[in-house]
């Protein structure tokens, strides 16, 4: 915080359940739980406002719940078109945890997708407009990545896209390439 000349920040997650070195022994769900415990300190002096995790699944979470006093707040997960990830989407809305989805144009893959190119031409929208409208349709908060301004501009007019219910469909199902990630058998 001293760093960034903060006196508090808004959001601060554990970016992975179990880093590799973590694995041996299941050591990530002690270390989860010592770090939950100092983050929930943090929150509860005000020096963050919420506390979150990323990339865990509902086994990931089952373990933090053994010794957390704070639910997380949110959950942020690569969720696109053609990357939903159903048990931890159905887990976190049953415990009230918002989704954060990242890679919401599925990191640049849905830009070559037909079918989401058709949906976008009918609506008058570009293809990122339309994810970003199915990410907010299904109750995601999306977290979009651009470094070019006229497009981190123009993905702003996402609001108020009414999808149908064919059409959100076809988006939850297109097949993709990248799909989710395998947390527990990542290389890191
Ligand atoms: N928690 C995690 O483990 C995790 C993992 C990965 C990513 N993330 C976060 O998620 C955020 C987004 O993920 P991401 O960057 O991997 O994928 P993404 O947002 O799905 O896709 C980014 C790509 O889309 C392009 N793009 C954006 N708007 C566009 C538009 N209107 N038209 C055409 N292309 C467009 C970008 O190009 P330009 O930038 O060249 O415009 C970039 O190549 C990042 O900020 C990252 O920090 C989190």
């Amino acid at each position: 915080m001293e760093k960034l000349g903060l006196d508090y920040l808004d959001l601060y997650l554990i970016h992975w359940p179990n880093p590799k070195p973590l694995r041996e022994n299941d050591k990530w769900k002690t270390r989860n739980a010592e770090v939950w415990r100092a983050m929930e300190d943090l929150y509860k002096e005000g020096k963050i406002r919420a506390i979150g995790v990323s990339n865990f699944l509902p086994h990931h979470l089952d373990a933090l719940f053994e010794t957390a006093r704070v639910i997380p707040a949110v959950n942020q997960v690569r969720l696109a078109p053609g990357v939903y990830q159903e048990e931890v989407v159905t887990y976190c809305r049953e415990k009230g945890i918002l989704l954060e989805a990242w890679g919401p144009f599925g990191q640049g893959e849905l830009f070559d997708k037909k079918e989401v190119q058709e949906i976008a031409d009918k609506h008058g929208k570009s293809v990122a407009q339309i994810a970003l409208a199915w990410s907010l349709a299904e109750e995601f908060l999306p977290l979009p990545k651009s470094v070019t301004a006229s497009r981190i501009k123009s993905n702003l007019d996402c609001f108020g896209i009414e999808l149908s219910k064919e059409e959100r469909e076809v988006l939850k199902t297109i097949s993709v390439i990248s799909g989710a990630p395998r947390v527990d058998e990542m290389d890191f």
